[in-house]
């Protein structure tokens, strides 16, 4: 299996409820390697820019307002068949269809604060990616 990259946001409810050490803690541990990393507030604006993909949805204001209601934290992950094995590490979109044990299922109140991001191919993970970070903040992970 190829090693891949994966965009991954803990979202501001993740940031608020003081999850950053446990969820990282998990990525972690299930074989996930951080390439970057970085705590960063979006405005309305740039939320909107990154889920562009959404515009005509109705749920688009809502989800840029949540967004840019706190600090985030992007980060790029590296691992053999990073962008499926992390979705499936997540779990669904919506919390209460997320299976047991995934992030969402045990931390996400909603289906629009659901804690956590990530890419849903290669090359949306890499759009994803430089969306966040330059070329000097991703680094080799190879401990
Ligand atoms: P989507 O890309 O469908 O899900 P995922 O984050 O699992 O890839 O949607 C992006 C975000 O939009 C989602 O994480 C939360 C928000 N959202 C809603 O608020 N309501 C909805 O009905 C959907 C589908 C998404």
């Amino acid at each position: 299996m190829a090693v891949e990259r994966t965009l991954t946001i803990l979202k501001p409810d993740c940031v608020r409820k003081e999850l950053i050490g446990e969820v990282t803690r998990r990525i972690q541990e299930a074989g996930f390697k951080i390439v970057a990393l970085k705590m960063t507030r979006l405005t309305k604006d740039t939320a909107g820019g990154f889920y562009a993909v959404h515009k005509e949805r109705p749920f688009y204001n809502e989800l840029c307002e949540f967004m840019s209601s706190g600090p985030c934290v992007p980060m790029i992950l590296e691992k053999e068949n990073a962008i499926e094995d992390f979705r499936t590490f997540i779990g669904a979109t919506d919390p209460d269809e997320a299976e047991e044990g995934t992030i969402r299922a045990d931390f996400a109140d909603s289906v629009g604060e659901n804690i956590i991001h990530g890419s849903d191919s290669v090359e949306n993970g890499k759009k994803e990616s430089n969306f966040f970070f330059a070329e000097q903040e991703v680094v080799a992970n190879k401990a």
